[in-house]
């Protein structure tokens, strides 16, 4: 009787996973604030890729981490980025059978560990980086990207990519856009798995949202939609149930939730302790971001999920 009366349903259908792929190493690395995720290799992420479309995960969603960085970001579009040569790998790999969509951002590949280009008195110039992120759109559409998911929040960033990917001849490459991102210490072990630290110390409070706001967040996302996103994105996820079922009732587009780095973090340490059942505890806590409204999650339980569902 449950079985029928459920008014959703978590299903493999709804998951993407976020995979990261590291330039010059030979064998994966641990993540150790993110136990059970690796910095791929080249060839290990192939594998875990085929393997994902094996268990019928319908996306992955790339990150690159660069052998170094710079202050222009610039791996971020370099035909040789690490991103750029790991998506037509993967596009040789698995074809049309998995929607491959690269994170579309600087914070990876520029040595201050923001998200855009930093101006002379410290501040992120905004719309110097509308520019970049123009140039990483192209050389990931070039690449073979399906979709680009631009992670900044800068202000115009979906319309400058859409424009650069209709004039550079990439009009079926589709936005996927983390459009209501919130400042949030939840990010952390994230940004140890790319090597991010943000210079002297700063956050990213100017360019995110404050986690205090839900009609900011209905404002983003609207804005992202007459831009011409194809998806817009609330993050983090669980933190923001509320804004994610406020969003699903404002746009007409699919609406994805970031389950993010802090939040699967906590369910494996506190699993590790033997304090929580860790696979348990992830389903209710997906459940719970389907129910709030989300089409699509990003988890870093994906592929342990997809496995159990
Ligand atoms: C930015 C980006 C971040 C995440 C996804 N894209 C970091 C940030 O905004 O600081 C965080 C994801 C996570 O915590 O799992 N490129």
């Amino acid at each position: 009787m449950r079985r029928l009366v459920a008014e959703s349903r978590l299903s493999v259908d709804d998951l993407v996973a976020p995979l990261f792929v590291r330039e010059g190493i030979d064998e994966p690395q641990p993540v150790p604030s993110l136990p059970g995720v690796v910095q791929h290799t080249r060839e290990s992420l192939r594998k875990e890729v085929a393997a994902l479309a094996d268990l019928g995960l319908p996306a992955v969603m790339l990150f690159g981490v660069p052998a170094a960085k710079d202050a222009e970001g610039s791996g971020a579009w370099s035909p040789e980025g690490i991103v750029q040569v790991a998506l037509a790998d993967l596009r040789h790999e698995v074809g049309n059978d998995v929607v491959v969509m690269a994170d579309l951002c600087l914070d990876e590949y520029t040595d201050s560990g923001h998200c855009g280009v930093v101006a002379a008195d410290g501040s992120v110039d905004n719309d110097a980086t509308l520019e970049r992120y123009a140039e990483v759109a192209l050389a990931q559409a070039r690449a073979g990207a399906h979709a680009v998911a631009p992670s900044g929040m800068m202000d115009g960033q979906v319309a400058a990519i859409r424009r650069a990917l209709e004039q550079g001849g990439h009009p079926d490459v589709a936005i996927v856009a983390y459009a209501a991102k919130y400042a949030s210490a939840l990010y952390g072990p994230f940004r140890d798995a790319v090597g991010v630290s943000i210079a002297g110390g700063g956050d990213r409070r100017s360019y995110q949202q404050d986690l205090r706001n839900r009609r900011e967040a209905l404002v983003e996302v609207t804005l992202d939609v007459e831009e011409g996103a194809d998806v817009v994105m609330v993050k983090p996820a669980l933190a923001c149930l509320d804004v994610i079922a406020a969003v699903r009732a404002t746009v007409q587009v699919p609406v994805a939730a970031y389950h993010v780095s802090g939040e699967y973090a906590m369910v494996k340490a506190a699993a590790e302790r033997g304090w929580i059942d860790g696979p348990a505890v992830a389903v209710e806590q997906l459940a719970a971001v389907k129910r709030a409204g989300a089409d699509l999650i990003v988890t870093y339980f994906a592929r342990e999920v997809a496995e159990s569902l």
